[in-house]
């Protein structure tokens, strides 16, 4: 009897809702064609550990999880194995033994669930290592290139959506400026659509330069023509109106976003004299529940990837495509980076609806 074929699965990078729904789908489908699936634990962690961090998943053991948060996988979004920071401070270089892990299991083949900087080390360990790889975009940040959603990005849209209606509450009730920042790294994704669908007055991301001026006579007209309070969202990776980075390193030594709300609530309270508040969004963005579109985008991602390790297509991504899901090389959509358009719907309408989004046109 032929050798039923072993498919490792492993999520990376930061978690996000959604992730289970891939893992899921990639299990109950892997019964189609005789597969079995190993769940490998924490990333390339698992493929670090001797022995592997595996196990075989079957369909009873995924039951339910698509409603439940985080990833059952475990995850990590350091130890590149590339450069790998060792208890004693050197940096080594251990993908061999990562790459060596995935021959132990007697893989066919891996899906690897991945922001760009997971599917990046992870393709190249495919490259060096002769692993068949296929990978499933994932990111609250919904920065990866060719595909127009990543998973996890609807999760952290809804929660950071919520949070600005409980904001607008209180708001309210104080005659207050509320400011949200929102994660995203080096993207305003969540920071426009949360912006818009929360109804913000002031949307600021790293893709558009502002005005502090122009921030705070908004504030001001929007006093002057009888509201009693506005709602700010920041993106955490804007820079301060000089330029100038707003990060800190925790005691870890870890370099981290944070703080860039607190810059702008303050330049507002300070130049308005308006009472302001500021709340920053963090972690919450990434757990709970999955919101529905996600759990779908997961699903069918994890069908596509399977049906591309069934065809023996590698080295490609799954991405969402004009109402399709499609297949792109991963070297490509690794290249191209997504922030968000100057030129795009969003732009335009956050324009249309008066929101001050900085100088578009500087
Ligand atoms: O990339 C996802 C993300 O949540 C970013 O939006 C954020 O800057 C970062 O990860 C936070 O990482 P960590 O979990 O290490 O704090």
């Amino acid at each position: 009897m032929a050798r039923r074929k072993r498919v490792g699965i492993l999520t990376s990078g930061g978690d996000c809702g959604g992730l289970n729904a891939v893992t899921r789908a990639v299990v109950r489908h892997a019964r189609d064609y005789g597969f079995d699936i190993y769940g490998i634990k924490d990333a390339t962690m698992g493929l670090l550990s001797r022995p592997v961090a595996a196990e075989v998943l079957d369909v009873k053991g995924v039951s339910g999880i698509l409603r439940y948060g985080g990833t059952i996988l475990g995850t990590i979004n350091k130890n590149n194995p590339f450069a790998y920071p060792m208890p004693d401070g050197i940096v080594a270089d251990r993908s061999a033994e990562v790459i060596e892990g995935y021959h132990q299991l007697g893989l066919d083949a891996l899906i690897g669930i991945g922001g760009d900087g997971s599917l990046a080390i992870l393709n190249k360990l495919a490259t060096q290592g002769n692993w068949n790889l296929v990978g499933v975009p994932k990111t609250i940040d919904n920065d990866v290139g060719t595909t127009e959603h990543s998973v996890g990005f609807h999760t952290a849209l809804s929660i950071a959506v919520e949070a600005l209606d409980r904001l607008t509450y209180t708001a309210i009730s104080h005659s207050r400026v509320m400011v949200l920042e929102v994660m995203g790294r080096d993207a305003g994704h969540i920071a426009i659509s949360a912006g818009i669908a929360g109804g913000a007055h002031v949307i600021l991301m790293p893709e558009i330069p502002y005005s502090m001026d122009k921030v705070c006579q908004k504030l001001l007209d929007r006093k002057a023509r009888g509201h009693n309070f506005s709602i700010v969202v920041v993106a955490e990776a804007l820079k301060t109106e000089a330029g100038d980075p707003v990060k800190y390193t925790n005691s870890l030594d870890q370099s981290l976003y944070g703080g860039i709300g607190q810059y702008i609530g303050n330049e507002i309270a300070s130049r308005t004299g308006i009472e302001t508040r500021v709340a920053i969004l963090g972690h919450l963005q990434r757990g709970g529940t999955p919101s529905a579109l996600d759990r779908l985008l997961g699903a069918a991602f994890g069908v596509a990837a399977l049906d591309l390790v069934a065809e023996e297509k590698y080295g490609r991504m799954v991405a969402w495509q004009n109402r399709r899901v499609v297949n792109v090389a991963i070297e490509e959509a690794i290249a191209q980076y997504r922030s968000v358009e100057i030129d795009g719907a969003l732009v335009e309408t956050a324009l249309g609806l008066n929101t001050y989004i900085g100088e578009v046109n500087a």
